[in-house]
């Protein structure tokens, strides 16, 4: 039996202000909370124990799902005291699991959403005797993340901070978010301060000549650390392009869940997920976005690409596209809100408010 490890306790200072009243990975992805689709898919390829390593917002997980046992699995919450960083929250763990010093545990970024084969992972660990394997996957730009070349058996030769000039480019590898971490090596993080696993631990080890094995699996990736990940994440998980098993209905350009309520000429497409409780009015066209539990969207709107916060109400004729609305906000008709904007939970925006084109 593998166990694994979950970090849910980062801020997601990204994609606020979703993550103001609800914590990262418990945002509703395709209808339940992203959290499930991840718990789902450890729970396919084997994983029965699974501890949250929870600090932000701790007190919501265990409500949702308690013990674990509705999905198959055993699941326990620790909570930090003060946040301890991704190498310190596992450490933290560690007292939790059962595995022996040799035996292999899988840690996963609460936030990543992607088709890695996790057994193939667990055995790329075990047949290469590594002490840390990292799943590994290539990006056209790599600018923005942290590299991770390897040498031609997969081993890891470095990690490289985010590459300032061409150059430093060495390789379009990047650490996807999820280890196999031998159990004695999680024993060995430091227990009483904050440590950043990508930052200190992974280049802690490799100068200490330990052996981390890469392993490259190009299947589909998204680090939903922004909203507009997050709402491509959430549409391609209606349209079956994302793997999920806890996807609750049929694959389709719509998910819409019981309790929701559409009129019969509003259009539902491109992946979009409308919640319980939420309303779509009459000639309204919702693309691509996710609309939270209770929200409102009016007749006659158009939204493209953008998430609508739980209560929030997206005024008659009012335009959308790559909009993020708070919790609560109220957005009154006839306005164009565009490309990024976010608009705070409880927020009020009247009527014809925010133009970019002329009103006429
Ligand atoms: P941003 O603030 O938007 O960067 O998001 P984040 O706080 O989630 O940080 P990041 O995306 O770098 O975190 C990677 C993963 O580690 C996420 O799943 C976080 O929930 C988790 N994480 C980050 N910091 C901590 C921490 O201090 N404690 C715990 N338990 N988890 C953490």
């Amino acid at each position: 039996m593998t166990e694994a490890i979950l970090l849910v306790g980062g801020k997601g200072t990204r994609l606020r202000p979703l993550t103001v009243r609800t914590p990262k990975p418990m945002v509703p992805a395709a209808g339940v909370p992203f959290l499930a689709h991840q718990l789902a898919r450890a729970r396919a390829a084997g994983v029965e124990h699974v501890v949250l390593a929870t600090s932000y917002l701790a007190e919501v997980f265990e409500p949702y799902f308690g013990d674990g046992s509705d999905l198959g699995l055993h699941l326990e919450y620790v909570t930090e005291v003060e946040p301890l960083g991704t190498g310190g929250a596992i450490r933290n763990v560690a007292s939790h699991l059962t595995s022996g010093p040799d035996e292999p545990v899988l840690i996963f970024n609460g936030d990543i959403l992607t088709g890695l084969d996790i057994r193939a992972l667990v055995d790329t660990h075990t047949t290469s005797g590594a002490d840390v394997s990292l799943h590994l996957t290539r990006v056209d730009d790599p600018r923005a993340f942290g590299l991770v070349p390897t040498d031609d058996t997969g081993r890891v030769t470095a990690f490289l901070e985010k590459p300032q000039t061409p150059e430093e480019i060495v390789t379009d590898q990047i650490n996807a978010g999820a280890y196999v971490f031998r159990r004695s090596v999680i024993d060995s993080i430091p227990h009483d301060r904050p440590v950043s696993v990508e930052r200190e631990t992974f280049p802690g080890l490799l100068s200490d000549d330990a052996h981390l094995q890469g392993m490259v699996d190009s299947t589909y990736w998204l680090d939903l650390g922004t909203p507009q990940a997050f709402v491509r994440g959430s549409a391609d998980l209606v349209t079956g392009r994302a793997p999920s098993p806890a996807v609750p209905g049929r694959r389709g350009e719509r998910l819409v869940l019981e309790g929701a309520g559409i009129a019969a000429d509003a259009k539902l497409s491109g992946g979009t997920v409308v919640c319980d409780g939420a309303r779509v009015g009459a000639g309204a066209r919702v693309h691509g976005s996710t609309v939270l539990a209770d929200a409102v969207i009016a007749d006659g709107a158009d939204v493209r690409d953008s998430l609508i916060g739980e209560g929030a109400y997206i005024g008659e004729r009012t335009l959308l596209d790559g909009a993020v609305i708070g919790d609560g906000a109220h957005i009154g008709a006839d306005n164009e809100l565009l490309e990024g904007v976010r608009i705070w939970c409880d927020a009020r925006i009247g009527d014809g408010a925010v133009r970019f084109s002329s009103d006429q």
